[in-house]
């Protein structure tokens, strides 16, 4: 069945899925490998579409796919689908074109964090609501971070109380996010980094472990153990 987005929503959610995902090793585009079966881009989407906040989703596919990840979707939510381009900040500026007039909230979500839990987008949406312009969910960095130069020799060690690691949904005031991609630059690995560039202040909201980033073979196989487990909690769907 196909979940319904909320026509009084205020929020468009990117999805930059057009990505060749090399570091899972060889095989289909990342967003379409599977995960318990089905692939991470479905994962993906269903939990945008529960999201009560969620007007628009907008994914940006590998172009030879547009047609497959449309075939794909519908049976999931009602989603837009444009080609991608070569950097993944090609394929956000080609969603972001995609987005109707209407939603005031844009976040940009990674199809490789295909676990996020719904409340995730609610809480980064709720940020940009009560007025700030970026927000990202962050977790605390655990490990001990040293510097390191070329010869794999450490310079230093990094205060990590002052390091966050960040995820995705990142959330923006739409005329942010436009203005920012509008001034881009040199291609950056997340959209707050562009907005950051516009001197605008970005505010970290608590990540969710489940917004874990599926890169490797071992996130694929940490992922799919979350999803087994889930059967019993259902945490992952609210
Ligand atoms: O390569 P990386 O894991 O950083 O990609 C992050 C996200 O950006 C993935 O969901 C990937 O599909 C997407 N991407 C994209 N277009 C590209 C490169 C990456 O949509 N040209």
């Amino acid at each position: 069945m196909t979940a319904q987005l909320n026509p009084r929503g205020d929020v468009a959610v990117l999805v930059p899925a057009a990505g060749a995902g090399v570091r899972l090793g060889p095989g289909r585009p990342k967003a379409l490998r599977l995960l318990a079966g089905e692939p991470l881009l479905v994962h993906a989407v269903r939990r945008l579409a529960a999201a009560a906040s969620v007007h628009t989703i907008v994914v940006a596919a590998p172009i030879a796919e547009v047609a497959a990840v449309r075939d794909l979707l519908a049976p999931i939510a009602p989603v837009t689908v444009v080609p991608g381009g070569a950097e993944r900040q090609e394929s956000v500026a080609a969603a972001l074109a995609a987005v109707p007039v209407g939603p005031d909230i844009v976040l940009v979500h990674d199809a490789a964090r295909a676990l996020t839990p719904p409340a995730l987008v609610e809480s980064v949406a709720a940020a940009v609501r009560s007025g700030h312009d970026a927000v990202i969910p962050v977790l605390p960095v655990v490990d001990t971070i040293k510097e390191v130069d070329a010869d794999e020799l450490v310079l230093g060690t990094v205060d990590r109380r002052a390091l966050r690691a960040v995820q995705t949904p990142q959330g923006f005031r739409r005329s942010v996010l436009a203005a920012a991609h509008a001034a881009a630059g040199d291609a950056l690995t997340d959209d707050a980094g562009l907005v950051e560039k516009q001197g605008v202040p970005v505010f970290c909201v608590p990540g969710s472990d489940h917004a874990l980033k599926i890169t490797r073979p071992f996130d694929l196989a940490l992922a799919e153990h979350l999803l087994a487990t889930d059967l019993r909690t259902r945490t992952l769907d609210s």
